[in-house]
């Protein structure tokens, strides 16, 4: 079983073909809203490939909120300890431009995900086979959250998104890190194969398209990614890392957990929405067979 802690957000999506300069007025092509946050998403990758799940976060007592509750529940996802506050749910504001996203997140309630929120999940943390994080709450509960998960005994995966929440410290309390490139730059302030080398089989880096990598003691470990055409690449990142979680705790090797979690990334892209393409654990499955 498997808990992720983190932010649940509303997307609100702008398609352009014309960036705005500062000033200027531009027309859109397409407007949507559907589900996102780092959090939910990779609750939502963990859940349709059929683990099962519960998510610690925070909604408000709003339009939003109700929504993205429902949508959480028909996922199949516990948001027993999903709190609703005072403040207005998160959002985030994406603007898809030129095959790539823009993301502006502003956090609402997912700033309420305190102390408290993990003290009252302390049982479930203590019985989850892996605790996954990201960095779209409050600093302070993820370093709270690191040692209660500690003194539990539960490994955590930490997903350093945004990097610059994250402190350096806070390596010895991860069993795995899944930074990009540019976020493993930010915060080791070195080349990607000297971090790597720093945390053998704990640091998996992300490359985007290109799959991801990681050093096993011995030697670096490249994992292709699948090539595919993408629609929206927004959430690609947390399928990888639901993916990853979901394969570390069905006993996948690391090597076949990174390339189970590169495809379902493939697949993931291939649909609009951070959620819309996340896949089912057969599709997966079938391309992995067709990948070898
Ligand atoms: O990783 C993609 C997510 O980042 C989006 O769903 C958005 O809500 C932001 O949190």
């Amino acid at each position: 079983m498997i808990t992720v802690i983190g932010s649940i957000n509303m997307d609100i999506v702008v398609e352009t073909t014309v960036f705005p300069k500062q000033g200027e007025t531009v027309f859109g092509q397409g407007f949507h809203t559907v589900p996102g946050g780092k959090g939910a998403n990779q609750a939502v990758a963990v859940a349709r490939l059929g683990s099962h799940v519960h998510m610690v976060g925070a909604l408000g007592q709003d339009a939003f909120g109700n929504e993205l509750r429902t949508i959480l529940q028909q996922e199949k996802i516990d948001d027993t300890f999903v709190r609703t506050t005072e403040t207005a749910t998160g959002i985030a504001n994406i603007t898809l431009f030129d095959n790539d996203n823009r993301i502006i997140v502003v956090p609402g309630a997912n700033a309420d995900v305190s102390r408290e929120s993990i003290d009252a999940a302390r049982t479930l943390i203590a019985k989850s086979d892996l605790v996954v994080m990201q960095l779209e709450i409050p600093q302070d509960t993820v370093e709270y959250a690191l040692s209660v998960c500690e003194e539990l005994h539960t490994r955590v995966l930490l997903n350093p998104a945004p990097a610059e929440n994250f402190k350096a410290e806070w390596m010895e309390r991860v069993a795995y890190f899944t930074p990009n490139e540019t976020e493993c730059a930010d915060i080791f302030g070195v080349d990607v194969e000297s971090a790597l080398e720093r945390f053998p089989n704990q640091l998996i880096v992300t490359l985007g398209a290109d799959g991801a990598r990681y050093y096993d003691g011995t030697q670096h470990v490249f994992v292709k990614g699948f090539k595919t055409k993408a629609v929206d690449t927004t959430g690609a990142g947390d399928t990888f890392n639901g993916a990853l979680a979901h394969a570390l705790t069905t006993n996948q090797s690391l090597s076949e957990a990174v390339e189970f979690a590169n495809v379902a990334a493939s697949l993931s892209v291939e649909k609009f929405g951070a959620q819309g393409g996340m896949p089912q654990q057969e599709a997966v499955l079938k391309r992995l067979g067709g990948a070898q």
